[in-house]
């Protein structure tokens, strides 16, 4: 089958993040990074590698100190240079990209204490102004939170919690959602159902799903492609070098 280009949702050619504290550099190459519509990807590693480095600059959050190129293809046919949007420090567009395409999984769940499940799932929607058409009651029941609806986060279990952010992620259909750990703060039985119904409702929307973990083990079965990444140390241990790329 011939590849056309608006297939293609993120392209990225020798884009490079250093970061650096108390004397110690981090820093993390992608030398070539290509994803396409509807595809599952795993980025896995031990903790530091650069996992969440590599997804705040897909998320648009993290600004990369050097980029050769960088695309973003929001909708199809749509084409847009990220690395010229950082040059001319156009933040609230990046932001605006991020909230219309994007939804995004935190570790542990980043819901809002004050706000009921409800309105936790909605407020992606809520941000765009986007109408309540039931997606959020439908996505709670496919979740196991029906029941939940009313109540505050700190009335459920992390697991529970965490079925909630996946819901919000998903909540006003973006294209593609991030998850960065998500199922790390759960037990491993819970971590493997969480990320297996994460994963069949991604794919259920044709949402391209890029999840970063320490461990492979929960995923493997659920046909991910794994990126390929490699670290390095000095001998000293002040200076770790990840490189990705797929
Ligand atoms: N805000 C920051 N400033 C400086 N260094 C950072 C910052 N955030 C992370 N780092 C460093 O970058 C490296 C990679 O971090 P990170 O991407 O969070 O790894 P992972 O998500 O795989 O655990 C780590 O060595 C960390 O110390
Ligand atoms: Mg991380």
């Amino acid at each position: 089958m011939q590849e056309s280009p608006s297939e293609i949702i993120y392209q990225l050619k020798d884009v490079a993040k250093t970061r650096s504290s108390n004397g110690y550099t981090f820093g993390l190459r992608v030398p070539s990074l290509r994803i396409h519509r509807g595809e599952k990807i795993a980025l896995i590693g031990e903790s530091g590698c650069g996992k969440s480095t590599l997804l705040d600059m897909l998320a648009f959050i993290l600004q990369p100190s050097d980029i050769g190129s960088f695309s973003f293809h929001g909708d199809r046919g749509s084409e847009i240079d990220i690395g010229l949007a950082w040059r001319k420090h156009k933040r609230n567009r990046l932001a605006a990209l991020r909230k219309a395409h994007m939804g995004y999984v935190m570790q542990t769940g980043g819901l809002l204490p004050y706000l009921d499940i409800y309105d936790n799932i909605n407020l992606s929607r809520q941000m765009l102004g986007m109408k309540d058409d039931g997606t959020v009651e439908l996505l709670a029941k496919e979740l196991g939170l029906t029941r939940h609806l009313k109540k505050l986060p700190d009335a459920l279990s992390t697991g529970e919690r965490q079925r909630v952010a996946i819901g919000r992620a998903l909540a006003h259909q973006p294209a593609i959602v991030i998850a960065d750990e998500p199922t790390a703060s759960v037990d491993p039985f819970a971590a493997e159902k969480i990320m297996s119904l994460f994963i069949g409702m991604v794919e259920e929307r044709n949402i391209t799903v890029i999840v970063a973990s320490h461990a492979w083990r929960h995923i493997k079965q659920l046909g991910l492609r794994r990126l390929a990444h490699h670290t390095r140390r000095s001998a000293d241990g002040r200076l770790t070098e990840t490189v990705v790329s797929g």
